[in-house]
């Protein structure tokens, strides 16, 4: 039997053109919802289109306030309302020693990461509201609940993104609006690739050797994939997350510390 459980569901999930956001946008046009993404990348938006016809794809940097005004725009105009945000668009960020980033680079990791997500719950809000309730789930990461070093931006702003979830939840929640986090661990993928090579390169280790410790890091001895974030995702936003709200929901095969 196919999965409806988000039937008709209006969902944009940003930054979904590629990588999890695209598993999570698939996902929920399986379970039935009506879905628009958003990405930078304009071929990864053209091959959205084609792939999945019947949904709708915009382009925009979600760390752009003017951007992400027309994108809310578009989705109105597109969906008529909206019942689920999900804030998947998140940057790797510089790998290094703290004293050895750059301003520039702090920032724009904080811009993509977390200024994002409150640009876009900021335009949601309303809408959710108006829809007599809904949900928004915003991606952190492992490195939201551990120290990360060598990853300092990217672990400051994932932090950030829990207790951005936890304070939303409270103001939310009379509203019937729940809001939720996702921390996943390493998920398989190219980006995964780039991390480890990145952070191999900056603590002067082998590749392999650096993979093996990424997959050790867990107590299932393997990193997850991109489709079981994208279930949590469909769950949190269906029937059976309906008094699931203010977490911070770990995917990552009980990791332990990162390295
Ligand atoms: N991949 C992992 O191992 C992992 C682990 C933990 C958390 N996460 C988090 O999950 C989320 C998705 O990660 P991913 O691995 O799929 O990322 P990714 O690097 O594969 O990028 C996915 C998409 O994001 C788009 N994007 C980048 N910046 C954008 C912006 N400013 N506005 C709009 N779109 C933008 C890219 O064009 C790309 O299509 C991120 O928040 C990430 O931090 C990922």
């Amino acid at each position: 039997m196919t999965d409806q459980t988000c039937r008709d569901l209006r969902v944009l999930v940003t930054a979904g053109a590629a990588g999890i956001g695209r598993a999570i946008a698939g996902a929920f046009a399986a379970a039935g919802a009506r879905v628009a993404v958003c990405d930078i990348d304009d071929a990864a938006l053209a091959e959205f289109r084609q792939e999945l016809p019947g949904h709708a794809a915009f382009e925009c940097d979600v760390s752009d306030e003017r951007e992400v005004d027309e994108l809310f725009g578009d989705v109105s105009g597109k969906l008529g309302g909206l019942d689920v945000l999900v804030n998947n668009a998140g940057v790797a960020g510089p790998t290094g020693p703290a004293e050895s980033l750059s301003l520039k680079d702090w920032r724009r990791t904080l811009e993509v990461n977390i200024d994002s997500q409150f640009l876009c719950a900021r335009r949601a809000i309303p809408m959710l509201r108006a829809s007599g309730g809904g949900t928004i789930v915003n991606l952190s990461s492992a490195a939201g609940k551990f120290g990360f070093a060598h990853r300092t931006p990217y672990s400051a702003s994932k932090w950030a993104v829990v207790g951005f979830t936890k304070s939303l939840a409270i103001e939310l929640g009379p509203d019937n609006i729940r809001v939720n986090a996702i921390l996943p661990g390493a998920v398989d993928g190219p980006r995964i690739r780039r991390v480890i090579d990145a952070k191999a390169r900056s603590k002067g280790v082998p590749v392999a050797d650096m993979e093996k410790l990424y997959t050790r890091q867990a107590s299932l001895g393997r990193m997850v994939d991109a489709d079981d974030i994208a279930r949590m995702a469909v769950f949190l936003a269906g029937p059976g997350g309906r008094n699931v709200s203010g977490q911070a929901l770990s995917i990552d095969g009980d990791t332990q510390a990162l390295v």
